[in-house]
């Protein structure tokens, strides 16, 4: 069979789940389109990630622009620094990164190297164009942000937003008087940022155009304990630290968000809770413990003003791979929107009597990331059965039954027909499908993670009942028609994450 991802990639195209953007022209690469199944399936990731980060919470939701005048971005950092170094084929001009070129010959440590360094290394590498062969340029920052102008005159630059972070920034002193002028104060935002890379490649891992959910939680940095921390800190997680890194290692610690932060490893109860959490939640998306690991980055990778950077990484068929970064980034990113915006983004504490500039803890996820990761976890093959399928949880499968007529004659169609309509109505998705044989349904069905198919026979028009067979096991069982939407809310509750 061909590799994993290969294969997932096929049934993506198949049942266009995600296809590449503009697909009749010469797609670009790093934009992906939707079909009705892939969009389904992120809504209802969204709609967890929702529920677990920001209702259940208390913390609060916003949607702010998309398009940034220059000077937010300037302040933010991304203007001066958010560059890649990038290498040009002298014969091909095929654009690459230096750093993956050189980390693909083995060499570590180019987060740390000048870029002027990074042309000698290629030197010394003898390392050619990957494609043709020819000679390569000298490496050269490139600017990943998106830029345009505003207004038809000359002279107002914009970008694209890098991230969605900056927007909650921007809006922070409105939220913070409309939740009541206290802290903390948790901000998320879920939306579209945009990353000119310079090679995007492995399908929805590195994109150009893909979607965040992040958090923006700021605190008084005197008063990082959280109550409700205590029922996450027997949350089990693996460690990736630095120094099994630089011993060239892949020894985890294995251990519980409490001990990680009593031992300092990780800086306070807010960030220990977060990480918990996110440990939790991918779990919940059907990603095994075994997959994920938590790498601590490295001193050299850290931004200046941070405190602490855990990646939470998972065991893909490319390799481990940052899915989400979880980031202490201080009091930097108001501080310097207050610089350059000359106004005092600083907040008082009735209670406290106190004025201060709020610390932040980010936890960032990358959709496109974890809907690869949730893909590649839950595809299944099994020689009893002829087909392959994904065992999607329940709460994010993209619909949670099909309805099956075992045959179109007789009325068994209509009465189909009839049993999708009344489990829509219950705001249940139901793909109703009656082509092809019935061992053809299934294996549509299963390969799209259909968790339940409900089959409609003779009995059901005298007896009003239904077979129900569950996708990960095939075994069936026979329940009333009038149960059939009780029973299938329950399966969908029943798989939400429990916390
Ligand atoms: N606000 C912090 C921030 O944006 P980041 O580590 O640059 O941090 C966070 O991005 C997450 O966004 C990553 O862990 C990843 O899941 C996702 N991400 C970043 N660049 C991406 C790209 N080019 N394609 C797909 N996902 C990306």
């Amino acid at each position: 069979m061909a590799e994993l991802h290969e294969r997932i990639y096929e049934i993506a195209l198949k049942r266009a789940i995600f296809v590449p953007s503009n697909e009749i022209y010469a797609p670009t690469a790093g934009f992906y389109d939707y079909g009705p199944v892939g969009a389904a399936i992120r809504r209802k990731i969204i709609a967890e990630w929702r529920r677990v980060f920001i209702t259940n919470e208390g913390n609060h939701e916003v949607e702010t622009a998309l398009i940034l005048p220059e000077i937010v971005l300037k302040a933010s950092g991304h203007v001066g620094h958010f560059s890649d170094p990038l290498v040009e084929c002298g014969k091909c001009k095929k654009q690459f990164r230096a750093d993956h070129l050189i980390e693909a010959k083995g060499k570590l440590g180019t987060q740390t190297m000048k870029i002027e360094e990074m042309g000698k290394v290629i030197e010394e590498l003898k390392i050619t164009c990957p494609d043709c062969g020819g000679k390569l340029s000298e490496a050269k920052p490139f600017n990943l942000m998106f830029k345009t102008n505003i207004g038809a005159a000359e002279g107002n630059p914009a970008y694209a937003r890098p991230e969605t972070a900056q927007g909650i920034f921007l809006i922070f002193p409105r939220i913070f008087r409309y939740a009541g002028s206290k802290l903390p104060l948790g901000i998320a935002q879920i939306g579209k940022s945009f990353r000119n890379e310079i090679s995007p490649r492995q399908g929805l891992i590195r994109l150009r155009e893909f979607s965040q959910m992040e958090l923006e939680y700021f605190f008084d940095p005197e008063k990082g304990k959280l109550e409700k921390f205590g029922k996450l800190k027997g949350v089990k997680v693996r460690l990736y630290l630095r120094e099994a890194q630089a011993e060239g290692t892949e020894k985890l610690l294995e251990t519980t968000a409490g001990e990680a932060l009593a031992k300092g490893i990780l800086p306070n109860e807010i960030f220990a809770y977060y990480l918990a959490l996110t440990q939790l939640f991918y779990e919940s998306m059907g990603i095994p413990f075994e997959s994920l690991r938590f790498r601590q980055m490295r001193e050299d990778e850290m931004p200046h003003y941070s405190k602490a950077n855990f990646d939470i990484e998972v065991r893909l068929s490319y390799g481990w791979q940052e899915t989400v970064g979880i980031a202490y980034r201080t009091d930097f990113d108001l501080r310097s929107h207050a610089e350059m915006s000359k106004k005092d983004l600083s907040v008082f504490l009735e209670i406290e009597k106190k004025k201060l500039i709020p610390h932040v803890i980010e936890p960032s996820f990358g959709l496109e990331r974890l809907f690869w990761s949730i893909l590649e976890a839950s595809y299944r093959k099994e020689k009893e059965r002829e087909w392959d399928w994904l065992a999607l949880p329940t709460k994010i499968a993209p619909y949670a039954v099909a309805v099956l007529p075992l045959m179109k004659k007789d009325g068994i169609a209509e009465k189909g027909q009839e049993l999708a309509e009344k489990l829509r109505k219950r705001g249940l998705d139901v793909l109703y499908d009656e082509s092809g044989s019935i061992g053809k349904r299934y294996a549509r069905a299963d390969e799209i993670g259909i968790p339940y198919c409900v089959t409609i026979d003779y009995d059901t028009l005298k007896l009003e009942t239904a077979t129900v067979r569950f996708r990960d096991d095939g075994k069936q069982e026979r329940i009333e028609t009038g149960e059939l939407a009780r029973y299938l809310e329950k399966a969908v509750e029943e798989n939400r994450t429990k916390l």
